[in-house]
């Protein structure tokens, strides 16, 4: 009930402030088609990475997560022509769909995806410049090590934005010990000792249900 509720509310307000993204349609389309997970971003999360990255003024971007490139695509869409996107993905099969994607949406020159392990490639990253946008969204029990890599690259006022923080509220539940819930809470607990960033969560409800994510300034 909730549920049908959160996505009426969500669908009316995305129908005045999303506008059509041919590309990115045709991206969750054919990320469809392959048979990939759906669990992209939802709209209003995607248009908010793209926001975010406009605000920021974001030239250089990591991704930790690509699944289909649909947030990839979001992000940039916020950057200028001659920004650019490294983004890491586990799976061949879903990088080669990633590519396709964003070739539909017209942003394949703007973007780099590297197939491996996430923990190793992140940590062997070596980039000549810094990033400003860093956006983390792949296996949950990694986040520790994805936000301590995330934060050795990332600019003084750069933007760490994490993924399904919250997770039906399991996240915050401490009977549960997934290794998921584990790693967020183990994240978490790193900001909280942490000088040099600030941070906040926001809760999320939605047509993907209720979730969060951490958006956290480098100082
Ligand atoms: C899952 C992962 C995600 O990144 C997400 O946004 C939603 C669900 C999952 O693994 O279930
Ligand atoms: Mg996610």
């Amino acid at each position: 009930a909730n549920e049908q509720l959160w996505a009426n509310s969500i669908g009316f307000h995305n129908s005045y402030v999303i506008h059509k993204d041919e590309g990115i349609d045709a991206a969750i389309a054919n990320s469809e088609n392959n048979e990939l997970p759906q669990i992209a971003v939802a709209a209003n999360e995607g248009k908010f990475l793209k926001l975010a990255a406009q605000t920021i003024g974001a030239k250089r971007v990591l991704e930790v997560g690509t699944l289909g490139g649909v947030s990839t695509i979001w992000m940039a869409r916020g950057i200028p022509k001659d920004g650019r996107i490294v983004t890491l993905e586990v799976k061949q099969k879903h990088a080669d769909v990633a590519k396709q994607n964003w070739e539909l949406a017209g942003v394949a020159s703007q973007i780099e995806v590297i197939v491996g392990d996430g923990v190793e490639t992140i940590k062997s990253l070596r980039p000549s410049e810094p990033f400003d946008l860093v956006f983390i969204d792949a296996d949950k029990k990694s986040n520790p090590t994805y936000y301590a890599e995330a934060k050795r690259m990332l600019r003084s006022g750069g933007v760490i934005i994490v993924d399904n923080v919250v997770r039906d509220g399991r996240v915050a539940d401490l009977s549960n010990d997934d290794p998921t819930n584990v790693g967020i809470r183990q994240m978490v607990a790193l900001i909280k000792e942490d000088k040099e960033v600030d941070a906040t969560v926001i809760q999320t409800v939605g047509d993907k249900g209720f979730d969060g994510f951490l958006y956290a300034r480098k100082l």
